[in-house]
Order: C-alpha cells, then structure tokens, then sequence
C-alpha cells in the first residue's frame, strides 16, 4: 500500500490543495520524485518517445509498460503508482481486464487509459474488480493519427460539449480520476469543477486539481528538439536534479505553475 492512496488525492481536491503528478520510469527517479514529494508516478506510454525514441507511442507494448512499471515500483517511496494501459490495449473490455492485470501485477495501484465516454463499460468492468481508473481525455496520444497530429482539443463549441459530456460519464461509470490533455483552459476548469473526482492537467491551465508534466521536459531535455507550449524547465536556476523536482513540487502547490502562457485560449 503507497503512502499516497486514492482516499489522498480526493482529500486534497477537497481542500483545494494542487496535486504534483511526474511521469517516470525507473527505480532512481522513481526514489527522487516520491522523496520530492511527487505524490503520483505516471508510467507513461511516453517512455516510447523519450526511452525507446519513437515518434509516437504507438509502438510501446504491455510488456515493456510491465517491465517499467515493476522498475518504478522499485525505488518508489510512498507515491501512487499510475501506469498507462498502451496503444490497443483498450480495443476490448477483455483485452483491458487482462492488460490491466499485468500492469497492476507490476506494481501498479491504477492504470490509465485513453478514450472517451465509448470507454465506459470498460472502466465500470475494471473499477468493479479492484482496478481503479484515470481516464485521459482530449489530446489522446494514442490518436494522434486520428487527430492528424498534437493538437489542442475541445475548442469548437460541439467539441467542448463532447468533452464535458465524456466527463461526466466516465465518472458515473466509476473512474477515479481524469486526466485532461492540451484543452482550453477555461474548459478544463468548468470540467475539474462539474465533477467529483481529481482531475490532472498537462496544457489544460491552473483550474484543474493538478498538474503532470513528462519528467524529461521538465529537466528540459528533449531528443526532436521541440518543447510544447505547456513545458517549463525546471532545471534553470537549480544546481542538481533534486532541486528540479522540488521547484516543480512547490510550483504546483503554489500555483506558480503553469502560468497563462502555458495554456491555451478556446
Ligand atoms: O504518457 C504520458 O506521459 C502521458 C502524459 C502526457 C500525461 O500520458
């Protein structure tokens, strides 16, 4: 049992204070955030672009997602450990039960998966065995050729609709937690505040209950070379990694980050 528990995280959100959220992927990080004071580890499928070099998460599987997972676990001290369920492991509510399954098995306290209200009956199948869900809504990496690239989601007014419509479902189907990606800022705040469960922002403004950013942008390195709008590093001013992970600790807690310049207008 982590330190930082589901009964954790609502707690805050009740009280208004920010959530600190870091992706990560191996035992020492994994040491580092959580003693920084990182209440969640994201194992993110993003380790496919900024471990494995690919240029989209498509490629990251279960297995390697597993292997992540149990590292994280490693080094871990007392975070929630969150892990994201990879490219196609949602085609089915079976599939995901057993994908869920390794990920959990790994160490994992909750999976993540991308989708929208279509996802219901598969978080309702999970929830109901002991796997809590955050459902990641908006910019779904995983469609990114959907989407035909990285872009904002949720500025049309149907779109915005949509969004808080998928919102609201996935709570009632019994997700624990929402992650909102690269939304307008003022959406993401209607959202975090029509429903009861925390809600996570990357790109979606200061509204939301708390913030996730890729551990490797946040300690500004980057192989494209590109850095989003959303991404501050952490590491100007600091003299080690430490200090970082601390400044992006305290800048969430105090609502220093993310500032006006790192969301997006509808
Ligand atoms: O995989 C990941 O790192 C993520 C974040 C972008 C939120 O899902």
């Amino acid at each position: 049992m982590p330190d930082v528990t589901l009964t954790t995280l609502n707690g805050l959100k009740a009280k208004g204070e920010k959530i600190t959220m870091l992706t990560c992927y191996d035992a020492t990080f994994a040491k580092a955030a959580s003693e920084a004071g990182v209440e969640v580890l994201l194992v993110g499928d993003s380790l496919g672009m900024v471990l494995q070099g690919h240029d989209s998460t498509l490629p990251v599987s279960t297995a390697d997602m597993a292997y992540h997972t149990a590292c994280v676990k490693r080094g871990n001290a007392g975070a929630l450990i969150l892990a994201d369920l990879p490219f196609m492991a949602n085609a089915t509510p079976e599939l995901t039960f057993t994908h869920s399954a390794m990920l959990m098995q790994a160490g994992a306290h909750m999976v993540k998966i991308e989708g929208a209200a279509w996802l219901a009956d598969t978080i309702t199948l999970l929830a109901q065995r002991g796997v809590p869900v955050c459902a990641h809504l908006g910019l779904t990496p995983q469609a990114v050729n959907v989407f035909g690239g990285y872009k904002v989601q949720g500025r049309q007014q149907a779109q915005a609709e949509q969004l808080r419509q998928d919102a609201q479902a996935l709570e009632q189907a019994g997700a624990a937690m929402l992650l909102l990606e690269c939304v307008p800022t003022a959406l993401a705040n209607e959202i975090s505040q029509a429903v009861t469960i925390p809600v996570i922002g990357i790109g979606a403004g200061s509204g939301t209950d708390g913030q996730v950013l890729v551990l490797h942008d946040m300690l500004g390195l980057s192989l494209s070379g590109r850095v989003a709008r959303f991404v501050h590093n952490f590491m100007a001013g600091q003299n080690d990694i430490h200090g970082a992970l601390a400044a992006y600790v305290k800048a969430v807690k105090d609502v220093t980050f993310p500032g006006s310049q790192h969301g997006f207008s509808a």
